[in-house]
């Protein structure tokens, strides 16, 4: 069985964690390092899993290492463990979940020829409904990014790109949990202002947010059709629309992507603390 180390057993490396001990994997393979002891007992107790300090000897003889430190301690961590990976039998894959550090920065900062991929996940991964789209680096094969996939879709689902994609990625769904939060925040304002208590409005318009995605992922049909099913000519659903397009929600969200994708690219040179 593969052999993991997750460097960070932070939010994201606690998502992992649990993800790949719910989908079967031996708390025996899995070790995991923090700097405080506290936190590092803390995920022993809840995991059965190892919790150590010392990074170069988590790394060792691991199969697959997850870098969830901040971005702007990523390339020192590489530079930290690099000589363990270096000593270890095989071809360890290191795989780094942070936000904008590239993959060239990370291949420079370890041996040559050491596979390196790069995750953009998002935070949905902490209920195993996520969205992975992993990068995989010029020294990485095909059957390595399909070890770290599989791994991967124990905390939802996962997506190959380019590098080149990962602005558009970000703005598409590393940051978009958030826009849908500000929609069901909107939404339950509105129902408020009709007259429904907050918890009533909470209650509709988040349910509705989960059938709809629901829908999107399971009906087989596109957002366009499903839009369509449940609007009837003259009906209640169309002057809904009608109302959103006239406020520009279209043009809102191709701006919003937008943005999203230009701090994306202004922050991945140099790395930076997201
Ligand atoms: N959260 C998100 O929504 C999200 C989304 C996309 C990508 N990411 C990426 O995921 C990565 C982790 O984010 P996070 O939210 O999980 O951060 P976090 O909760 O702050 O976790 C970082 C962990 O790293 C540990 N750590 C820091 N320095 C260390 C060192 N030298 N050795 C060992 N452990 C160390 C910290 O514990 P100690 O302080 O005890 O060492 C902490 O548990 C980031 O790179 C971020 O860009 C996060």
């Amino acid at each position: 069985m593969t052999s993991i180390a997750v460097i960070g057993g932070g939010n994201i490396g606690e998502a992992l964690i649990s993800g790949f001990i719910a989908s079967g994997m031996a708390p025996t393979n899995i070790k995991v390092t923090n700097r405080s002891e506290e936190r590092g007992r803390q995920l022993e107790e809840r995991y059965g899993i190892q919790s150590l300090q010392d990074n170069a000897q988590a790394v060792g003889d691991a199969d697959v290492v997850f870098l969830c430190v901040k971005p702007k301690g990523i390339l020192d961590m590489l530079t930290e463990i690099s000589p363990a990976l270096d000593d270890n039998d095989g071809d360890t894959i290191v795989v780094s979940m942070a936000a904008g550090v590239s993959l060239p920065a990370m291949e420079d900062a370890v041996s040559a020829g050491t596979p390196v991929v790069r995750v953009m996940p998002n935070t949905p991964m902490l209920v195993r409904q996520g969205m992975c789209a992993i990068a995989p680096g010029r020294f990485t094969i095909e059957e390595q990014v399909s070890v770290v996939a599989d791994l991967l879709r124990a905390v939802g689902d996962v997506r190959v790109v380019a590098e080149s994609d990962m602005d558009a990625v970000t703005a598409m769904s590393g940051s978009s949990p958030a826009y849908i939060y500000l929609v069901a925040e909107s939404l339950i304002d509105a129902g408020v202002s009709l007259g429904l208590t907050r918890d009533a409005a909470q209650e509709l318009a988040v349910s509705a947010i989960h059938g709809a995605s629901t829908m999107l992922k399971e009906s087989g049909d596109d957002p366009t059709t499903l839009r369509a099913k449940v609007s009837s000519p003259a009906g209640t659903t169309v002057a809904a629309l009608r109302e959103l397009e006239e406020s520009g929600i279209r043009g809102a969200f191709f701006r919003a992507a937008e943005a999203c994708a230009v701090r994306s690219a202004e922050l991945g040179a140099p790395a930076t603390d997201n």
